[in-house]
């Protein structure tokens, strides 16, 4: 897994409940920034198995710099605490070069709506309000005091064209979307991001209304719901390692590295979440069920590549590259 370093070179306040910060992030000696495209993020290495991804917040015309929004989370794991207490001016730190799952897509017109948090649609924005594109963006907050990037919003050159929507004044994804994402019109992009009941319920709405699968596009930024005993097509298989020919069980409510680091086969993992890129492994045979958000599409499709941390096969027995 390629990384590089970086010093963060200014920490500043996002918003105005102390709760969310943006890093600069600059080469440190050694390194190159490479470029990146709009809707790309970093992977940002905090320690063993502690990787998370953060989306760019700048313009891919803005050299020579990657722009970070953290906003700590003191309910979950600890990367954003970590990163909060931590780092300071001058600091370094190991990330992934950009990586984007979340591209553009060529269409007419493109409708972005982005739930609870706006950082990965800034910059895909931008793109489209600079070819004078037809878009619109929609930003659903929980509320305006914890909606940072709400000055960004409110003085960029997209200013028009966007929707803010605060659910403390009643105005949420779920009491009722705007008429764009449900008007299923062809040749029309439909962007989401967000937590994972908002993005599923914009998803659900616009299927309902006509939209074609291949008009949603969403981006996840946490883990895929682990198994779970009961779900469908949640049963024992085999998994066989093509080195030695032995073959691991892995029960219905485990992935892949669970069934193989149990009896004790060593595996590369990292952030064990399906986001970092560590543990895609060759799959030589049966049918994987990818549930990373590291592969594209085609990638998934062509099913020679499986993330291990989170997946699971649709097979009795899938034969690994290992
Ligand atoms: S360990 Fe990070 S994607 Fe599997």
């Amino acid at each position: 897994m390629k990384t590089l370093d970086v010093i963060v070179h200014a920490i500043s306040p996002a918003g105005t409940t102390g709760t969310s910060r943006s890093y600069e992030l600059r080469a440190a000696a050694g390194s190159t920034l490479s470029s990146f495209e709009a809707g790309a993020h970093n992977d940002v290495h905090l320690g063993p198995s502690l990787v998370r991804r953060y989306s760019l917040c700048n313009s891919p015309q803005d050299k020579g710099r990657y722009l970070i929004r953290v906003r700590r989370d003191d309910a979950g794991r600890g990367g954003s605490r970590a990163l909060h207490r931590d780092l300071t001016v001058g600091g370094r730190l190991r990330i992934s070069p950009p990586r984007n799952h979340f591209p553009l897509v060529a269409a007419e017109r493109h409708v972005l709506v982005a739930g609870g948090i706006v950082t990965p649609l800034l910059s895909t924005a931008e793109a489209p309000a600079a070819r004078g594109a037809s878009f619109v963006l929609h930003h659903y907050t929980s509320g305006a005091a914890g909606a940072p990037l709400l000055e960004r919003l409110r003085t960029s050159a997209f200013a028009e064209r966007t929707g803010i929507h605060h659910s403390d004044q009643g105005d949420s994804v779920r009491a009722g979307l705007p008429a764009e994402p449900l008007v299923p019109e062809a040749d029309t992009a439909v962007h989401v991001c967000g937590p994972d009941g908002s993005m599923t319920h914009v998803v659900t709405e616009a299927t309902a209304a006509g939209r074609q699968p291949g008009q949603l596009h969403t981006e996840r930024f946490a883990p895929a719901a682990p198994p779970a005993a009961g779900d469908e097509g949640a049963t024992e298989f085999t998994v066989r390692i093509a080195r030695t020919g032995i073959g691991y069980p892995v029960p219905a409510d485990c992935t892949i590295a669970d069934g193989l680091t149990a009896p004790g086969v060593e595996v590369e993992l990292s952030c064990e979440q399906g986001i970092c890129d560590a543990c895609p492994t060759p799959g030589l045979d049966g049918e994987p069920d990818h549930r990373d958000e590291v592969q594209t599409p085609d990638e998934r499709a062509a099913g020679d590549r499986i993330t291990i941390c989170c997946s699971r096969a649709r097979t009795p027995e899938l034969l690994l590259g290992l």
